[in-house]
């Protein structure tokens, strides 16, 4: 059965073990210059309706360290943007590449994609979800305390795509997450449904200070996501008094600091907070590539 990512909850909490073990370990050769070709002549396809640096730039390296090869295709260069309806691209592409990656706005599209795609669709961003920030943000997590058992992340503003798979991996992994956000922009009913049937479900406050006081994590990502462009001021104060910032860490006892990246400095994360030694944003965002060689080698590698 071809099995997909469209979010974090496609892989069972023992699935989900299996990635980051995985991904630790091609991390490890990595380094040491181990050369792990697993994935030699697979291709993957990266279809793009919004911009990207990370996600683009390590699938296409990991592809490579695993001896196979990405193709990126950006929506208007190819027949989708110009009216191939997308269940046509679908079935058209599983012709020829070993997998499918999709950056989309609609989160349905990515599900469409999956259901007429006869090749692993993996979820690259939607605006509900991003699962593969899940599992770099887990691994790194995993590596920064040595292990799940007993961590906690705050997450201060926004409970976007971001916030919404990061609360299913970790109640997937038994990670304390408390949610801080306006109330506006608290995490919808159908994640807490679903985060309370994997796990411990995320506790939800409008209190930043509240939700960072003996935080192991304090995670933030920006107020204005791609697509949201034109709720730009109306979103900047609301989220006034959520920025995260060495006022609000000084209420915490030495919490690390996680961003997903890009930052917005001086919206949601400070300059100052970024380049301190606490941050981890940098360790984040290189996870990234490992992460998504584990979860490649391990929809992929028979
Ligand atoms: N964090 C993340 O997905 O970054 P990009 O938008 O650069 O891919
Ligand atoms: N929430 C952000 C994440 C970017 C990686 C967005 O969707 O734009």
């Amino acid at each position: 059965m071809t099995r997909h990512f469209t979010d974090i909850d496609d892989l069972s909490s023992d699935e989900l073990a299996a990635v980051l073990n995985r991904a630790a370990d091609y991390k490890e050769k990595q380094r040491a210059g181990i050369p792990h070709p697993d994935l030699e002549r697979q291709t993957m396809g990266m279809l793009f309706q919004k911009p990207s640096t990370r996600t683009r730039v390590s699938f296409e390296t990991g592809m490579t360290q695993l001896g196979g090869h990405a193709v990126f295709l950006g929506e208007n260069d190819i027949q989708l943007g110009h009216g191939e309806p997308l269940k046509d691209t679908a079935r058209a592409l599983s012709g020829y590449v070993d997998a499918i990656m999709a950056r989309v706005f609609e989160h349905a599209n990515v599900e469409e994609l999956a259901r007429y795609a006869t090749v692993p669709v993996i979820n690259g961003l939607t605006d509900d979800a991003h699962p593969c920030q899940t599992l770099a943000d887990l691994l790194t997590i995993r590596e920064a305390f040595g292990g799940f058992e007993g961590t906690s992340v705050a997450w201060v503003g926004d409970a976007n795509n971001v916030a919404r798979s990061l609360a299913l991996g970790c109640a997937l992994t038994g990670v304390d997450l408390t949610v801080a956000t306006p109330p506006e922009y608290a995490l919808d009913d159908d994640v807490m449904e679903q985060a309370e049937a994997l796990g411990p479900a995320p506790t939800v406050t409008d209190d930043p200070a509240e939700a960072v006081a003996g935080a192991d994590v304090v995670y933030t990502d920006v107020w204005i996501s791609m697509g949201q462009e034109d709720q730009r001021d109306y979103r900047l104060s609301a989220f006034e008094g959520f920025q995260v910032n060495g006022e609000l860490l000084a209420g915490s006892d030495d919490a690390r600091v996680m961003h997903c990246l890009p930052a917005h400095r001086g919206e949601e994360i400070t300059d100052e907070v970024i380049e301190n030694e606490r941050s981890l944003v940098f360790e984040q965002a290189e996870n990234r590539l490992h992460a998504q060689k584990g979860l490649l080698a391990w929809l992929l590698d028979e």
